[in-house]
């Protein structure tokens, strides 16, 4: 009787191994394991009572509700996330990250969630910088593999870039000077300025962004089950009067 039990428990792990999708995994397993990096206010911050919320991590809830699963956030590096993706200790990945053709090769993106572009944070009183020429000569601090970290690894002529694994040591940097600038995404920088008031930005909007939720690219069943959850959310109440009352 035993063996009979154990048998039919295995054979239908193994079954969900080789038939089922990653959604099913989830589900058997209770929870939904999403990879963040928490120094990204307003998108995933540690607030005061040391909980991670934000954006991206209302629409993880979301994505878990949906499911009917309990939600796993899991903060790491910024550049360790893709990798740990991959291995499978993350099963999706929501980082204020922007859709890129070299992620693209190896992880699939949802819809676009978000639209951003990188700028500028110097001190307040310092000589402002107003675009990629202005820092030239400057050291420059970004968080280590964001688009930021791109954009200023190929510039020409800066005379330092510090790579930071969290925002807000570059931005202890900037405070203490012992950077010139910071380059970041739009909407973080604005919040940082807001909780850093000698701090400003002082560029446009230098690039053209649009956020994504990356999963394994042979995760389609996940994929799919996110960007319908992403077109829900934007389906205001009258989208959803119109489809109670006109939908065949
Ligand atoms: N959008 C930028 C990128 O994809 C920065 C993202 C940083 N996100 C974070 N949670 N720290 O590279």
């Amino acid at each position: 009787m035993r063996k009979l039990l154990v048998l039919a428990i295995l054979s239908s792990i193994m079954f969900v191994a080789v038939f089922g999708g990653i959604i099913d995994e989830i589900k058997s397993r209770g929870y939904l394991v999403v990879g963040t990096e928490a120094t990204f206010p307003p998108f995933e911050y540690y607030n005061e009572n040391n909980e991670i919320v934000g954006f991206d991590i209302d629409i993880a809830r979301k994505i878990a509700e949906a499911l009917g699963v309990e939600l796993k956030v899991v903060d790491t590096a910024f550049d360790g996330l893709i990798p740990s993706l991959l291995t499978k200790k993350l099963d999706m990945v929501i980082a204020g990250m922007t859709i890129t053709e070299e992620r693209a090769k190896v992880v699939a993106f949802s819809e676009p969630y978000f639209t951003a572009g990188q700028v500028i944070v110097v001190r307040k009183g310092s000589t402002p910088i107003k675009d990629f020429e202005g820092l030239k000569g400057k050291v420059v601090a970004v968080q280590l593999g964001t688009t930021g970290d791109l954009v200023v690894s190929e510039l020409k002529g800066i005379k330092e870039v510090r790579r930071f694994e969290k925002f807000t040591d570059a931005f202890l940097e900037l405070k203490n000077r012992r950077v010139d600038a910071v380059v970041l995404d739009s909407a973080v920088a604005k919040a940082y300025v807001l909780s850093n008031p000698n701090l400003e930005i002082t560029s446009d909007v230098l690039s053209s962004e649009q956020y994504g939720i990356a999963v394994r690219k042979e995760d389609k069943d996940l994929l799919e089950f996110i960007n319908k959850v992403l077109a829900d959310m934007r389906k205001s109440p009258y989208d959803l009067l119109i489809e109670k009352w006109f939908a065949e």
